[in-house]
């Protein structure tokens, strides 16, 4: 399988309750790498921009305002098939059906504070690893 790299976001419930080092751990034991990573606070514009293609769904407004209302912690991970694998770890959505043993199944909240976002394909993965990182950034 290839080497690939993808965007990982820890939301605002994962750094109020401390967890980013237990999500971490998750992600390096499973073999992903984490090869460039920023904290940072989303503005309305950033979270708006970064979920633009969910502009017409009802949970829009709600996403952005949560996205928003702490830190995150932005991270490029690397590995093979990590795309996939990303999504993999963290589980469903939904917490109420992520599998045991997923990130969102330990730790998440809801369908809306469940943890972290992980890039759904090749296309999205480049598109948004490069909306918060140069290449200069990121360090394999
Ligand atoms: S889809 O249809 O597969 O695109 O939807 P999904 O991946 O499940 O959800 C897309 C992102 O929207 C968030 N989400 C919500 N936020 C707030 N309230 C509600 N009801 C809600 N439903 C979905 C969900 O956590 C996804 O966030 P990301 O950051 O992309 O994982």
């Amino acid at each position: 399988m290839a080497i690939e790299r993808t965007l990982s976001i820890l939301k605002p419930d994962a750094t109020r309750r401390n967890l980013t080092g237990k999500i971490n751990a998750k992600f390096e034991e499973a073999g992903l790498r984490i090869v460039a990573q920023k904290r940072l606070h989303l503005s309305e514009a950033q979270a708006g921009a970064f979920y633009a293609e969910h502009k017409a769904r009802p949970f829009y407004k709600d996403l952005v305002s949560f996205m928003t209302s702490g830190p995150v912690v932005a991270q490029v991970l690397e590995g093979e098939g990590a795309i996939a694998r990303n999504r993999e770890i963290m589980g469903a959505s939904n917490p109420a059906s992520a599998a045991a043993g997923t990130i969102r199944k330990e730790f998440a909240e809801s369908i809306e504070a469940n943890c972290g976002h992980g890039s759904d394909g090749t296309e999205a993965a480049a598109r948004e690893v490069s909306f918060f990182f140069a290449g200069t950034e990121i360090v394999g």
